[in-house]
């Protein structure tokens, strides 16, 4: 039994930061961020109250829509993100809230950049269980609320976004194989020093901008690109993939560089490797899954996925997994489920026509769902 994604969906909020407005704020320069980052505009969250889990959560209805999965029918939420609206109650709990899915388990996994790639991999555990058979995986975060918007080193590079999956077992379908790995003496190089119960908030850490990320770029740029050929090569020789096997290299989305040179040293064209950064920047948890969104109309029953992260900590992570469902059908509404709950609602109709009797006492969903 394998874990497969039956549906994606994402969010991301409607201001949109261009490079020409961070011109404007500190001194860089559209043709640097560009050049440097591959970056040319992202999604910032703005609004009085709003944090992660209301991005978090716009992706979580959208997805429960387009599956024609009930709230009720989620077993387990899993939410990674770096900027969780609380030190408590998590996010995972917050969305679930929001989205009216109850007495189910949720909780939230923090392994910055590579969160999502954690998440998911937890949540195969779940289904490999058996004990599972519905679950929601959400990436989100919201970076501007950590973005040190005077520190062109960072500011330029990150943006706020959301997306959802949902995990099913399958038997011919799935999460075939998963690596992570971290390293704590990586800290030194990306943190936010200030904020945690090590340095809790004072006046003099908000003086001292301590509560922003931290991040010595070069330093990080090299772990980043060596970390995620790294994972992607120990998954291909694991699985005996030739690198003409791979479909979609579906990488982390912290810049256009080091996605190239990751796709290069495994060997894969660019036309085989998802990039979105170009209109998101990096959305820490959120980048892998809006990815998968962006590019669901292409993705075709059996396509090969190797999906590799890489992020503060440092923690980095991959998946191979086969997709499992025709992209551009489930893309434009028509979901597998969904169909199969319409098929199925028909035939219940009739009997209960033919019956006489109300469809609610035949069918194994409530009638509701059956319109
Ligand atoms: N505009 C103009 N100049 C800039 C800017 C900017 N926005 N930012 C830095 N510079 C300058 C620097 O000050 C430096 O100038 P100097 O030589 O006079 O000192 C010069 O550009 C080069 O700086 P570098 O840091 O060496 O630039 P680099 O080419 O490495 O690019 C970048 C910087 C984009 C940050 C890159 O290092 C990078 O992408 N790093 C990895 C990011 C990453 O993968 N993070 C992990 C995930 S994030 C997470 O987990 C939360």
């Amino acid at each position: 039994m394998w874990a497969a994604i039956t549906g994606v969906h994402g969010y991301v909020p409607p201001d949109v930061l261009t490079n020409a407005e961070l011109s404007r704020m500190v001194d860089t320069s559209d043709a640097w961020i560009v050049e440097r980052t591959g970056i040319k505009e992202r999604h910032i969250l703005k609004g009085k109250g709003l944090g992660t889990s209301h991005m978090g959560a716009e992706a979580v209805r959208g997805l429960l829509k387009k599956t024609g999965t009930a709230p009720g029918d989620v077993d387990l939420l899993i939410c990674a993100t770096t900027t969780p609206d609380f030190v408590f109650p998590s996010t995972a709990n917050l969305i679930c809230d929001m989205v009216d899915i109850r007495n189910i388990g949720s909780f939230d996994v923090q392994a910055a950049c590579s969160g999502f790639v954690y998440a998911l991999t937890i949540a195969a555990r779940f289904i490999e269980s058996g004990g599972y058979r519905k679950i929601i995986v959400v990436g989100a975060d919201k970076m501007s609320a950590i973005i040190d918007y005077t520190d062109r080193a960072t500011c330029v590079l990150f943006g706020d976004g959301a997306g959802a999956v949902l995990i099913e077992p399958s038997r011919k379908y799935g999460i075939i194989d998963t690596l992570i790995s971290s390293d704590g003496a990586g800290m030194k190089h990306l943190h936010q020093k200030a904020g945690g119960s090590r340095m809790p908030p004072t006046p003099e850490t908000v003086a001292k901008r301590l509560h922003y990320v931290h991040q010595e770029g070069a330093a990080v740029y090299k772990f980043a690109i060596a970390r995620m050929a790294d994972v992607a090569t120990e998954l291909m020789r694991r699985n005996h993939l030739a690198k003409d096997t791979i479909d979609w290299l579906v990488p982390h989305q912290a810049n256009r560089r080091i996605i190239e040179a990751t796709a290069e040293r495994i060997g894969l064209p660019p036309e085989r490797v998802m990039v979105t950064i170009q209109k998101y920047g990096n959305t820490t948890s959120g980048t892998i899954p809006l990815c998968l969104w962006d590019y669901e109309k292409k993705l075709k029953t059996g396509d090969r996925l190797l999906l590799a992260a890489f992020g503060g900590g440092f923690t980095w992570g991959g998946i191979y997994m086969t997709w499992a469902y025709d992209g551009r059908s489930r893309s434009e509404g028509k979901t597998e489920e969904g169909q199969r709950r319409k098929d199925a609602g028909k035939a219940f109709a009739q009997l209960a026509a033919a019956l006489k009797v109300p469809v609610a006492l035949l069918a194994p969903w409530p009638a509701s769902l059956l319109r």
